[in-house]
């Protein structure tokens, strides 16, 4: 049976510190999904529509079988059991990241106590990128190109007008 694992998030927009960390999960799982979630604790509807957002990461692995992009609106570890998911791929960066990955963690456990939440380190080349940077950076007309993947750029290029 295929090991799978979801890997959940809000993608606005994708960064090499995501796919640093598929390419790392699927050093231990079949098949990576990527579910662009929604956070509420982001109020906004965010920078890039879930639309572009998985247009941007379908382009990124096209051709890739071992990865599947999706979307839900619900909750993760009910879409985890939906798609026969084993586990929950999330990376940790810096030490700030683990109190809430943390929250996280055991609120979906006591949910599912069937999904397990694996973590796992970013590489050490992305501990500072996130998305958030990313689109404050980008948004002055800064250069996020060794951030991000070359759509990802032409994208944030288009979007704030700095093409
Ligand atoms: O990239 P993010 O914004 O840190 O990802 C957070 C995300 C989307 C994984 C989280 O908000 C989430 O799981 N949302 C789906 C709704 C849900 O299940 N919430 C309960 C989590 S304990």
């Amino acid at each position: 049976m295929k090991k799978i694992a979801i890997y959940p998030g809000s993608f606005d927009p994708p960064t090499n510190g995501h796919l640093d960390l598929i390419e790392r999960g699927l050093k231990l799982f079949d098949k990576v999904i990527i579910a662009i979630m929604c956070n509420p604790s982001k109020t906004k509807s965010g920078l890039f529509s879930v639309e572009e957002r998985i247009e941007m990461l379908n382009e990124i692995f096209a051709g890739q079988k071992n990865i599947e992009v999706d979307t839900h609106h619900g909750l993760l570890v009910d879409y985890a059991v939906e798609k026969n998911a084993k586990a929950i791929l999330r990376g940790l960066r810096a030490v700030s990241d683990f109190e809430y990955e943390f929250q996280m963690a055991l609120m979906n456990r006591r949910l599912k106590r069937q999904i397990q939440t694996v973590f796992l380190m970013a590489g050490f080349k992305w501990i500072f990128t996130s998305s958030s940077i990313v689109r404050e950076v980008a948004s002055f007309g800064g250069d996020v190109e060794s951030m991000v993947p070359p759509i990802v750029n032409r994208k944030l290029r288009e979007k704030y007008g700095t093409t």
